[in-house]
């Protein structure tokens, strides 16, 4: 076996909560290990951190991506993930929270989390005597966005300093990407119909930590100013996972105009990347032929692997 890179133990026993809980320089650490796990793991090596060890996955909402690539990623760390569907354990049947919390905590090494309010996330956190991740919530994406900065640092060399525009709803993903873009000081930009705006707590708190990194973070209506000499244009879906019943009424506002097509895409910069953290909608968020035309979308579903890998390594490592 070749030898391992040493981890900084200084996430051990972290939370991974929100991008926000973490500096700039945090964030390229996880960056540098994520690279690092991704080149050891193409070059078949083995990257045993999580050897030994559990990781209790709980999933409130469906996953394609998320579920498949903690599980793969725990056994490439060398621990067992086991999956824990909401509609069998208690919780499905009311057992509180905080005391699957601490329940797990007596059998796991970690804990990641897929559900609907946040606040479900924090309490799972101050409860639980593991480190805690959030696989997305109703406010935030973080796993998501870790592997977008991964993914756009590779393909363009740095983060500090670029623009890119969120298209869509003010959603998890458009917060998450304010809080990760804002840290790493590059120029977010969000296009959103009104009614349909970021949280203003999560803009303020991002536009902060923007302005400490030299960079900003704007909120507009007009999709076509949000483009304009973009590096990266983001997209997500109309809907969100639990918001089905609003599906009508959402394709009602944003069709047609929040749309990444060709029309979008001549406002960015002619190497612009396009970003979606899938599952995409064709025809409605994005065109066919855009969606076609940028491949670099598997790179980051692809990233989400060793972004986790990363995260996993660091906050379950022994100090
Ligand atoms: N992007 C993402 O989180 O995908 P899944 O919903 O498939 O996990
Ligand atoms: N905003 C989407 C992201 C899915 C990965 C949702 O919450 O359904």
């Amino acid at each position: 076996m070749t030898e391992l890179m040493k981890l900084k133990t200084d996430y051990a026993g972290r939370d991974f909560l929100s991008l926000l809980d973490y500096t700039a320089e945090d964030l390229a650490y996880f960056l540098d290990v994520a690279d690092y796990l991704k080149a050891e793991h193409k070059a078949g090596h083995e990257t045993p951190y999580l050897k030994g060890k559990t990781m209790g996955l709980i999933f409130e909402k469906s996953s394609t991506r998320t579920r498949v690539s903690f599980e793969s990623g725990i056994y490439y760390l060398g621990g067992m993930g086991l999956f824990l569907s909401s509609h069998d354990l208690q919780i499905g049947r009311g057992e509180p929270i905080k005391d699957t919390a601490r329940v797990l905590s007596r059998f796991l090494n970690g804990l990641m989390i897929r559900t609907f309010s946040h606040d479900i996330v924090t309490e799972l956190a101050e409860y639980a005597d593991i480190p805690v991740i959030n696989g997305l919530t109703d406010l935030l994406h973080p796993c998501q966005v870790l592997a977008d900065l991964q993914t756009i640092r590779e393909h363009k060399g740095k983060l500090a300093g670029l623009k890119m525009a969120f298209i869509g709803d003010g959603n998890n993903m458009a917060h998450s990407l304010m809080n990760g873009g804002a840290r790493m000081g590059m120029h977010v930009c969000c296009a959103c119909p009104e009614g349909y705006l970021p949280d203003a707590h999560v803009v303020a708190e991002a536009q902060a930590a923007a302005q400490d990194a030299g960079g900003s973070v704007t909120v507009v209506n007009d999709p076509m100013e949000a483009a304009k000499d973009a590096d990266v244009i983001y997209t997500d879906v109309w809907a969100s996972m639990g918001q089905e019943a609003e599906k009508a009424a959402r394709e009602a506002v944003f069709a047609g105009v929040y749309q990444v097509n060709d029309k979008l895409m001549a406002q960015a910069k002619a190497d612009a990347m396009v970003l979606h953290c899938l599952p995409a909608h064709r025809g409605e968020e994005i065109t066919e032929e855009v969606f076609e035309s940028h491949p670099e979308i598997f790179d980051e579903a692809e990233n989400r692997l060793y972004a986790q890998m990363a995260v996993m390594a660091l906050l379950l490592l022994d100090k």
